[in-house]
């Protein structure tokens, strides 16, 4: 038996954290896109990784449970990775509600009943949800605490109240942020801990696809624009990863972090603000 290691999302960001912290472990790599799975499984195990592919669907409680069943069948589940997810110029309002809002939202509460002592998990959210206007009080304890079946009936989240893929988007990042709080407080009962790492514009295949999509100009000018005015790398997520992830970060729990080269800060205080 070999501690084990749940991912979803085969993408880019999901390998670089697996590479940074999985050797040793027996890795099960959840994708609704199973080439994605065989391929990054592949690449892992010829740099003498243990990875096996899982066809899973982010958006599915029933898969969501099968996987950790499956994981369970290697040995105790210690870290868990969520990097699934659809962007803006990816899926419509629905898709993105349920995979990335849904979908993280009860992926973390499950995992967290089978999180060993010590065990932690990381979830990707965005900066994009830093990005949207603040939320009352009430609305924030709504996306952090609605029992998870529930979520999708709030009003703040019923689609004629949404706007586009953009506000959907921002919406998900920001109910991840919330729900990460909320379940730091149960993973603590377990002696375990989760945070949340919120990415600016990181070259991955959903990155490009925003690049060529219909929001493709706003993108460019973001990273080329912001303090450290380039995009990031999925590697540099995996740099905060690390840190979340070993003893060093044994004190941090329940938190986003922002690493987006800046972006937001220009969004407010710099020449990223939006022209009134
Ligand atoms: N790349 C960026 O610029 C950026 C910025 C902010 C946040 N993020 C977030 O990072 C996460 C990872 O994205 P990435 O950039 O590594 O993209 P990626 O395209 O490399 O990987 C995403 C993976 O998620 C899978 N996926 C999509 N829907 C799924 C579902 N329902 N169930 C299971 N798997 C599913 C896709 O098949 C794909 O393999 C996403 O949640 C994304 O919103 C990315």
């Amino acid at each position: 038996m070999k501690e084990v290691m749940i991912v979803t999302g085969a993408g880019q960001i999901s390998m670089a954290i697996a590479r940074r912290v999985g050797y040793g472990k027996k890795i099960v790599m959840g994708d609704k896109n199973i080439q994605n799975a065989n391929a990054i499984a592949k690449t892992m195990n010829d740099a003498g990784y243990d990875v096996v592919p899982f066809e899973m669907d982010l958006s599915s409680r029933e898969s969501i449970l099968k996987m950790i069943e499956e994981a369970k069948k290697y040995g105790p589940i210690t870290m868990m990775v969520n990097g699934a997810g659809v962007s803006p110029s990816q899926a419509p309002i629905e898709t993105i509600l349920h995979v990335d809002l849904y979908g993280t939202a009860v992926l973390l509460e499950e995992v967290g009943k089978v999180i060993e002592p010590g065990g932690v998990g990381v979830t990707i959210s965005s900066q994009s949800g830093f990005r949207m206007k603040q939320l009352t009080p009430q609305e924030d304890e709504q996306l952090a605490c609605t029992p998870t079946e529930e979520l999708l009936n709030i009003d703040l989240l019923k689609v004629e109240n949404i706007r586009d893929t953009l506000h959907a988007y921002q919406l998900a990042k920001r109910c991840n942020e919330k729900r990460v709080m909320a379940e730091s407080v149960k993973w603590g009962e377990k002696k375990a801990r989760i945070n949340a790492i919120a990415p600016g514009i990181v070259v991955t295949p959903l990155a490009i696809d925003e690049f060529n999509g219909p929001r493709g100009d706003f993108y460019k000018n973001m990273f080329a624009s912001c303090p450290a005015g380039r995009p990031g790398t999925a590697d540099e997520i995996a740099n905060v990863a690390e840190l979340l992830m070993s003893d060093r970060g044994a004190f941090i729990t329940g938190s986003t972090f922002l690493i987006d080269g800046g972006a937001t800060a220009s969004y407010y205080y710099g020449p990223l603000k939006p022209q009134q």
